[in-house]
C-alpha cells in the first residue's frame, strides 16, 4: 500500500461550481496554495467574483483583516488546462457523474504519480466504485463539505474499503485547520446526510404533486417546525440537478424502493433548465 504524503501544500479544487467555489475559498483561508480547474473559463471567473464577494462579508465582520483578505486571493489561481494542475491534494467538485470522476482521477495520477491524494465531494456516488476503475484506489477518500462550503460545519469523510487509513487520518487534520468538523462514516448509499435527509425532500415533492400543499406551504412549515430551510428552498439552493442525481444514485443502490424514487416534479423542472439559485429558477425564482 503506497505511503500517504505527510505535507500537503498545493491543492487543486476541480470545479468551480457551488461547491468548488467554497471549497477553494476554504483552502485558501487555511493556508493552502490552490489551483481551482474547470471545464468552463465562465464558471471560473463566476467563482472569483463569489469567492472575493463572501470574503469582503467575513472582512466587514472583522473576521478578516485586509492583510488576510489579499493573501486568500493570491493564494487561488484558476485555471482550464488539465495539464497545469500539480499538486499534492485534488478535492473534486464536479458533476455528479460516475464517469466523469473516474476520467478526471485517472487524468490526475497520470501528471502527477501515485502519491497525488484524490479527495471528492460526491454526495451519493459509492467510493468503492470509483475506486475500482482508478489508478491508485488507496489514494481516494470521500470529503463530503455540506451547501455552502464557507459556513457549513460539517464534513463527512468517507473511508472505502482501499482507502488508506493514513490518508483518512490526513483529511481529517484538513478538515479541522479548516475549522470544521470532521466525522468518519461508511461508504453506504448517500452517507449518512444525504440518506437521512432524502424523504424530506421527497416526500414534499411528493405531497405537492399530490395537491396536498403548495411549495410556500411546505417551506413556510418546515421553518416554523424549527428546520433551518424549507425543502423547496434548500432544493434552489444545493441545486434541483444535484439533488435530483443524488436522488437518483441513492435510490438504485438501495435497491429502487418506492418510498425513495425520484420525483417526476423535480425532473420536469430540470427538463425546463429550472435548477435553482445557479439558474435563477428553481422551484422559485431569483433577481
Ligand atoms: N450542491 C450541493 O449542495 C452539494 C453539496 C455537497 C456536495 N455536492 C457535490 O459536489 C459536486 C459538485 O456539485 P455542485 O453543486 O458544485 O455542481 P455545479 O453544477 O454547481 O458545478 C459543477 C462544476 O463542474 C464543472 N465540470 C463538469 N464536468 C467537469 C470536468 N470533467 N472537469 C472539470 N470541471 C467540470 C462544471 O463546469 C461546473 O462548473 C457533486 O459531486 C455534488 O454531488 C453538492
Amino acid at each position: 500500500m503506497p505511503m500517504a504524503n505527510n505535507s500537503i501544500n498545493q491543492i487543486i479544487v476541480c470545479g468551480a461550481g457551488t461547491m468548488g467555489s467554497g471549497i477553494a475559498q476554504l483552502a485558501a483561508t487555511a493556508g493552502f496554495k490552490v489551483i481551482q480547474f474547470d471545464l468552463s473559463k465562465e464558471m471560473l471567473e463566476k467563482s472569483g467574483k463569489s469567492i472575493e464577494l463572501s470574503l469582503q462579508k467575513f472582512l466587514a465582520k472583522g473576521k478578516l483583516n485586509e492583510e488576510e483578505f489579499n493573501k486568500i486571493v493570491t493564494n487561488i489561481t484558476y485555471t482550464t488546462q488539465l495539464d497545469t494542475c500539480k499538486g499534492d491534494l485534488v478535492i473534486e467538485a464536479i458533476v455528479e457523474k460516475k464517469e466523469a470522476k473516474i476520467g478526471l482521477f485517472n487524468q490526475l495520477f497520470a501528471l502527477n504519480g501515485p502519491d497525488l491524494i484524490v479527495a471528492t465531494n460526491t454526495s451519493s456516488i459509492s467510493i468503492d466504485a470509483i475506486a475500482s476503475s482508478i489508478s491508485f484506489p488507496a489514494q481516494l477518500v470521500g470529503l463530503h463539505f455540506f451547501n455552502p462550503a464557507p459556513l457549513m460545519k460539517l464534513v463527512e469523510i468517507i473511508k472505502g474499503k482501499a482507502t488508506n487509513t493514513m490518508i483518512v487520518q490526513q483529511m481529517v487534520d484538513l478538515a479541522l485547520l479548516m475549522q470544521k468538523t470532521p466525522v468518519i462514516c461508511k461508504d453506504a448509499p448517500g452517507f449518512i446526510v444525504n440518506r437521512v435527509a432524502r424523504p424530506y425532500y421527497l416526500e414534499a415533492m411528493y405531497m405537492v404533486q399530490k395537491g396536498i400543499i403548495t411549495i410556500e406551504q411546505a417551506d413556510a412549515v418546515l421553518e416554523a417546525a424549527g428546520f433551518k430551510m424549507g425543502p423547496f428552498k434548500l432544493m434552489d439552493l444545493i441545486g434541483l440537478d444535484i439533488n435530483y442525481s443524488v436522488s437518483s444514485i441513492v435510490w438504485e443502490d438501495l435497491g429502487k424502493p418506492e418510498r425513495l424514487k425520484p420525483s417526476e416534479i423535480q425532473k420536469a423542472q430540470i427538463d425546463q433548465g429550472a435548477l435553482g439559485i445557479k439558474t435563477k429558477k428553481g422551484f422559485y425564482e431569483y433577481n
